[in-house]
């Protein structure tokens, strides 16, 4: 069997509010291979997006261990080890983990062929096929309008052809379609589920959906985890 592309040990994270301390994430563990889709499930405020935040190095865990495409990074850090996390993690934001949000983010000022354009330039991939990706997610015929100028469908399936030119060997998606009509979100999570499988890359999937999460391989439960023991 390949080797993980991410691979969590003991991950937790609290926040505080209130001066008080507010457990969110306790002892959570999981590994996602090549080609395979975890969808991670659970009540609002379980934490779904703060595991999202945490497995790409928005946010750093109280204690665990995260290795993405064979980097590794600890919390807390023993001395002996690397301290450049930081630019470590945007290295692999830049290349190898693409991000998609509940809402596109796209660059407003910037058409939809050039936004994926840009994409893969950023993660060092030679442009020209970046008509071909929006093609592919049925958005061809937009690919010189704005962002403005678009669906909010369309939108996101701009957006997903940008995280797919730049070949990452992870998606975290986080509610990708959850501002969507349910028409719109199973066309986008389709053409997601159907350029997962060609890419081979790993997926990451938050979201409140149950039909959604069912198409996922396997599922992470955090409301079944409740750190807090106040379920
Ligand atoms: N920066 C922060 N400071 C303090 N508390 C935070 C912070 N970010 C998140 N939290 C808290 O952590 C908990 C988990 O939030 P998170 O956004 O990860 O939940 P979620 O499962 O994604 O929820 P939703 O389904 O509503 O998107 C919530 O109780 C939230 O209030
Ligand atoms: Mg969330």
């Amino acid at each position: 069997m390949s080797s993980a592309v991410l691979v969590a040990r003991g991950l937790s994270k609290d926040f505080t509010s209130g001066g008080q301390r507010v457990p969110v994430l306790s002892g959570l563990s999981l590994c996602v291979r090549p080609g395979e889709s975890l969808a991670v499930v659970g009540r609002s405020g379980s934490g779904k997006s703060t595991l999202l935040n945490l497995l790409c190095g928005l946010q750093a865990p109280k204690e665990g261990l995260i290795t993405v495409a064979g980097e590794s990074f600890r919390r807390p850090r023993k001395s002996s080890e690397r301290s450049d996390d930081d630019a470590r993690w945007a290295e692999l934001r830049r290349r190898s983990i693409g991000v998609v949000f509940q809402e596109a983010n796209l660059m407003p000022a910037l058409s939809l062929v050039d936004n994926v354009r840009l994409r893969a330039h950023l993660a060092g991939h030679a442009t020209g096929g970046e008509r071909g990706w929006l093609e592919r997610l049925g958005v061809g015929a937009e690919a010189d309008r704005y962002p403005d100028q678009v669906s909010g469908g369309q939108a996101q399936r701009a957006a997903l052809a940008m995280v797919f030119a730049m070949a990452p060997a992870l998606i975290l998606a986080d509610e990708p379609t959850g501002s969507l009509d349910r028409h719109t979100a199973d066309a986008v999570a389709d053409c997601l589920f159907a350029m997962q499988g060609d890419s081979g890359c790993a997926l990451v999937l938050a979201t409140h959906d149950s039909e959604l999460a069912a198409r996922c391989d396997h599922l992470l439960d955090l409301s079944a985890l409740d750190p807090a023991g106040t379920e």
